[in-house]
């Protein structure tokens, strides 16, 4: 739209949004309370980022080229042992952030650590800094499976933790808006036992709360919930009373159809992670497949297993693998049977992904900028030297728009409101 007049509440909810008339115009002028955007200036829906582990960030960029079974044993179980330091973890959740919203990420659901404590400070840095978040603590007990330094010391442990976890965020000052809100998050199958999968799937039909974890994300995970379990990682899921409405399931690229249906049928969504899923899933997510079952997709960071923290990185790079799925990437078979007919989504359609799509998998009021939503948004500055976004006077709407999706840097975003509040800028 352009020429228009967004009106937000104290609350937040954008009350108006429509052609911008000179009366209104002028009455909010006078008051001071209007913000006018220049020429080169667009407004888009703030960026939800539905996968996102924090105590990762210092990861950021190595060991991408290990298997995941590797990667989380050599480097990530490793690196997350040392969130038992809260001074370290205070550090730590402050830089990334600080770093997400600069970036436009104005929803963060995130996974902590195994340590109550620091995953209380992530909750509070995210509620200090104004980001929307829903933050889970860890849970993973399966000896097998976890090493000794960083392991929960039983099932009961975990499941108690995980309840107070809930009890402090449900219960935050400052959060009564439920800006913050707790997740229930068995990191993987292979993590947990069938004791703590029972009780957190217990624990969700109690709390209603939203629950986290990956599913088929590699031909090794999907392997290993199949054999240990006797059926599929989204149907084991499902079993443990650990798939709803709000369950955020990461990766699913090995998931058939007949497990998306059940998801489908359940109403939870897969959260797309097409970086890492490039660099560490052995397969990409047919996405428009997903849409056209009728499948929530939201899209995600997966940080550190994807390596950048931007969403408009998440957003090229899932417009970017859907058309390698569907051209084919082996150019000595034939163009035919190389790829996937089909398969391929616009850059338009992945911004969705990003925005829109983001509040229906979290059943939230939030990814457009409609009466009625919550005033997450960004501020888009698309004149600022030493960036790669230019635009000329011949250009479309449609370019512009596309443009912005594919070129926008950090230091385009010029404005980042969440909840109606300037979060930075
Ligand atoms: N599966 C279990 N834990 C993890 C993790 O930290 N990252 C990813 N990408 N997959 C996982
Ligand atoms: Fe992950």
């Amino acid at each position: 739209m352009s020429d228009a007049l967004i009106v937000i509440g104290r609350d937040g909810v954008i009350t108006r949004a429509d052609d911008s008339d000179r009366n209104s115009v002028d009455h909010f002028r006078r008051a001071g309370r209007l913000l006018e955007l220049s020429p080169s200036q667009y407004l888009v829906p703030g960026l939800i980022d539905t996968h996102i582990h924090a105590p990762q960030w210092p990861q950021m960029g190595t060991a991408l080229d290990l298997p995941l079974e590797k990667w989380l044993f050599e480097y990530t179980f490793k690196l997350e042992a040392r969130y038992s330091d809260a001074e370290f973890a205070r550090r730590v959740y402050d830089d990334l952030v600080t770093t997400l919203l600069a970036n436009g990420t104005t929803t963060g659901v995130y996974y902590g650590s195994i340590h109550l404590p620091a995953t209380k400070i992530l909750a509070q840095v995210c509620l200090d800094k104004g980001q929307r978040a829903l933050i889970g603590r860890v849970a993973m007990d399966d000896p097998k499976q976890c090493p000794d330094n960083y392991r929960d010391g039983s099932a009961a442990i975990a499941i108690d933790e995980t309840r107070e976890f809930i009890r402090f965020v449900r219960s935050m000052r400052g959060n009564e808006v439920r800006l913050i809100e707790p997740v229930i998050t068995p990191r993987f199958i292979p993590a947990c036992t069938d004791e703590l999968l029972r009780g957190l799937g217990k624990l969700t039909g109690e709390t209603g709360c939203a629950v986290q974890t990956h599913c088929s994300e590699s031909d090794w995970e999907h392997a290993y919930v199949l054999e240990r379990m006797g059926k599929s990682d989204a149907t084991a899921i499902r079993d443990f009373g650990l798939m709803n409405r709000r369950t955020v399931l990461a990766h699913g690229c090995h998931t058939t159809v007949s497990d998306r249906a059940l998801i489908r049928n359940q109403g939870a969504a897969i959260s797309h992670c097409p970086l890492s899923n490039a660099l560490g899933s052995n397969a990409v997510l047919p996405v428009k497949s997903c849409l056209e079952e009728g499948v929530h997709v939201c899209l995600g960071t997966d940080i550190a297993g994807g390596l950048r923290a931007s969403m408009f990185d998440a957003v090229a790079m899932a417009a970017t693998v859907s058309k390698l799925l569907e051209d084919g990437v082996d150019a000595t078979k034939a163009a035919d049977s190389r790829g996937r007919a089909g398969s391929g989504i616009s850059c338009v359609t992945a911004f969705y992904l990003a925005t829109t799509a983001g509040g229906v998998a979290l059943d939230l009021p939030i990814g457009l900028l409609k009466p009625g939503y919550r005033f997450d948004a960004l501020l888009i500055d698309t004149a600022v030297p030493d960036t790669n976004l230019r635009l000329y006077d011949f250009d479309k709407s449609v370019d512009i728009l596309q443009k912005i999706i594919w070129n926008t840097e950090r230091q385009n975003i010029k404005k980042v409101w969440v909840n109606g509040r300037l979060v930075k800028g």
